[in-house]
């Protein structure tokens, strides 16, 4: 299982360990990330998760996976579920790539450090698919219109500090401190009184819930649909074609 679960305290950490595909996210991965966030979630000992990768975050969906997708939900759903409603705390430290979902689930973290070496992207046009993970709504509303609606249809890089400035991320800094960062805010937050930081949580979320599940809802649908469509088909074969 290439995720690995460590706990510091009442901080538990959901590491994911496919190094050498930079962390893409083939169903086991999915399965094993989703599965140990509703752990989290559960544990009475745990009152906040931090999400890390390594020397990259998350290069999104496998994409041999992405080219292979039948008629059955696609995991990345219940992930992105899970995450959007993980009732308590949630820190994410993402250095180098972080694309597609990498940069999508971001949106449903609490603090996000990013390494101002990171790169950020959101190709979903240009792979013949559509934005996921409530992106279409959330994003928008993190960094304003004029640079969501750019960053999600072009698909251009966006660096770990442009992240930081323009609300997509809480912070930016050095590589070699975006662990640390993450773990000293998580521990910050695990000190809180938990019912108080769940509840703050829960309104945080509140003004926006059901336009994020009307949003999640219409984008799930959509990028089921375009997975199968010639144009999303010719983009994943030119990705595995590439080398
Ligand atoms: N699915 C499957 N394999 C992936 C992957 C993905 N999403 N992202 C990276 N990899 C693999 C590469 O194929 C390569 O493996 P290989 O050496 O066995 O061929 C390895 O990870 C390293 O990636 P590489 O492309 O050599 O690194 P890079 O620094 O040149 O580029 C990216 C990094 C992330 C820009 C590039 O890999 C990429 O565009 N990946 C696809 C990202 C994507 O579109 N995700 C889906 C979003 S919806």
């Amino acid at each position: 299982m290439a995720i690995e679960i460590s706990d510091d305290g009442a901080v538990r950490t959901l590491r994911l360990a496919r190094p050498e595909k930079k962390n893409a996210l083939t169903g086991a991965l999915y399965g094993a990330l989703t599965e140990g966030l509703r752990a989290a979630g559960a544990d009475g000992a745990i009152r906040v998760a931090l999400v890390a990768g390594g020397v990259d975050f998350c290069a999104g969906n496998d994409i041999a996976d992405f080219a292979q997708a039948g008629d059955g939900p696609s995991p990345a759903f219940a992930l992105l579920e899970t995450l959007a409603a993980f009732p308590k705390p949630l820190v994410m430290a993402v250095r180098g790539d972080a694309v597609g979902i990498g940069t999508t689930m971001l949106l449903h973290a609490d603090a996000v450090v990013v390494s101002e070496a990171a790169r950020l992207m959101l190709p979903f046009a240009r792979l013949g698919v559509v934005p996921e993970g409530g992106s279409s709504l959330l994003l928008a509303r993190r960094v304003g219109e004029a640079r969501a609606r750019w960053w999600l249809l072009s698909g251009d890089a966006i660096s770990g500090a442009e992240a930081a400035a323009s609300g997509l991320a809480t912070r930016a800094g050095p590589d070699a401190e975006v662990e640390g960062a993450a773990l000293a805010m998580a521990r910050q937050l695990a000190a809180l009184p938990p019912g108080a930081a769940a509840e703050s949580k829960r309104l945080l979320n509140a003004p926006h819930a059901a336009a994020l599940k009307a949003a999640m809802e219409a984008e799930r649908e959509s990028f089921s649909a375009r997975l199968r469509t010639e144009e999303a088909q010719a983009a994943f074969a030119a990705f595995l074609g590439r080398r």
